[in-house]
């Protein structure tokens, strides 16, 4: 049943370069982005003032990519919230929201709930859900899948690689209608976004180096993961992803704040992930990164092949391949998925499921 893997999580990661393609291929056409089951017209599509997007966990990560994505790409303002927060905050909806809710079960009780509460104010609800036919698939107005597949192990990976790719989709679509990209722009993404499961496929084939990498810092307390923009939404998931299945402390940090209190827990030794992918904030990066080692911090990068630079404030690179500044997320984190997941072998814990966590969290 794990297809020869020795956990689900392993085997899902392996999915991943499939499942990607199973979620854009019904939704491109030629050079153009189709997403039917929107039920929006062009002319819906530009009556909308704004989008909100609320989810949990790596959900709600995949949402802040998202943010960046849309807003740089189509060019609209979006909010996101972490569901247990929006709703109980008397949230304002105005007219012209779009209301995406995003969630690998469709069943988790605060997303669910949130759905609701935005549906009683009259916004539009849109679900980027895995699992059909679940209750927020059920309830939303539209509903559009991401085509993992079962996932079993509680660590999302197939299932937040696909939220990812259906929020590309959807800037695509929002930037081709409202023309905030040319046809020449959109058709260099499109080409992009074929490449990626390949793209995937060979960063997973670099596992055992990763492997090796991981043993090192089985017993390490603290990691922390660094980034800026959309580097900073692939770091949270990191992030994310190295603690729940390791049980070793970590934190995600918009580079820029570490000098507002985080860079005191540096000592020697500590493990910085830093992740940069934007070539425009390469420099500000690097700065960082330097501030770190500096205070005695072994510093990982996960950089775009071609980063001249960055070794001289990393003591630790990986590569990934070139593609647009909008999707290195989706490269960027495979590493870090198997990251966490050999750190989680090497300890000895339970990768599958690990403590004190539930797949779906039906319960507030
Ligand atoms: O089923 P959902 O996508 O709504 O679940 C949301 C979170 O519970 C989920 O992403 C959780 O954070 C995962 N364990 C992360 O790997």
């Amino acid at each position: 049943e794990k297809g020869g893997c020795e956990h689900f999580m392993l085997k899902e990661m392996y999915e991943q370069p499939k499942a990607i393609t199973d979620t854009f291929s019904p939704r491109l056409k030629g050079k153009e982005i189709v997403i039917e089951e929107l039920g929006m017209s062009d002319e819906d599509i530009l009556s909308v003032k704004k989008m909100m997007i609320v989810a949990c966990g790596s959900a709600y990560h995949a949402g802040v990519t998202g943010k960046y994505v849309l807003e740089g790409m189509a060019r609209i303002p979006v909010e996101v919230d972490l569901a247990s927060e929006y709703r109980y905050r008397d949230p304002l909806i105005e007219e012209g929201t779009l209301m995406i809710i995003i969630s690998q079960s469709g069943e988790t009780a605060d997303s669910l709930a949130a759905l609701r509460d935005s549906r009683s104010r009259g916004a539009k609800v849109l679900g980027i859900v895995n699992v059909v036919g679940s209750s927020i698939a059920r309830e939303a107005d539209n509903v559009m899948y991401t085509w993992a597949g079962p996932e079993i192990a509680v660590a999302t990976t197939k299932a937040y690689s696909c939220q990812l790719i259906a929020l590309y989709l959807l800037a695509m679509k929002f930037a081709k209608v409202r023309g905030t990209v040319t046809d020449q722009e959109l058709e260099g993404y499109i080409e992009d976004l074929k490449r990626i499961p390949e793209q995937v496929e060979m960063l997973l084939n670099n596992k055992n180096r990763i492997q090796k990498f991981a043993t090192r810092y089985l017993a390490a307390r603290d990691v922390f993961f660094i980034g800026r923009g959309i580097d900073y939404a692939i770091s949270l998931e990191g992030s994310l992803k190295l603690k729940e299945i390791s049980y070793i402390h970590s934190e995600a940090y918009a580079a820029g704040e570490l000098k507002h209190g985080t860079i005191s827990l540096i000592e020697e030794g500590t493990l910085v992930a830093a992740v940069l992918t934007q070539e425009k904030l390469y420099q500000k990066m690097i700065s960082n990164m330097v501030e770190v080692r500096t205070r005695g911090a072994f510093v990982l990068a996960v950089t775009n092949e071609g980063n001249g630079e960055v070794k001289r404030a990393a003591d630790y690179v990986i590569y990934i391949p070139e593609t647009n500044p909008y999707f290195t997320n989706s490269l960027a984190i495979i590493p870090l998925q198997l990251f966490g997941y050999y750190i989680s072998v090497g300890k000895g814990c339970d990768v599958d499921k690990p403590r004190n966590l539930a797949k779906s969290v039906t319960v507030e």
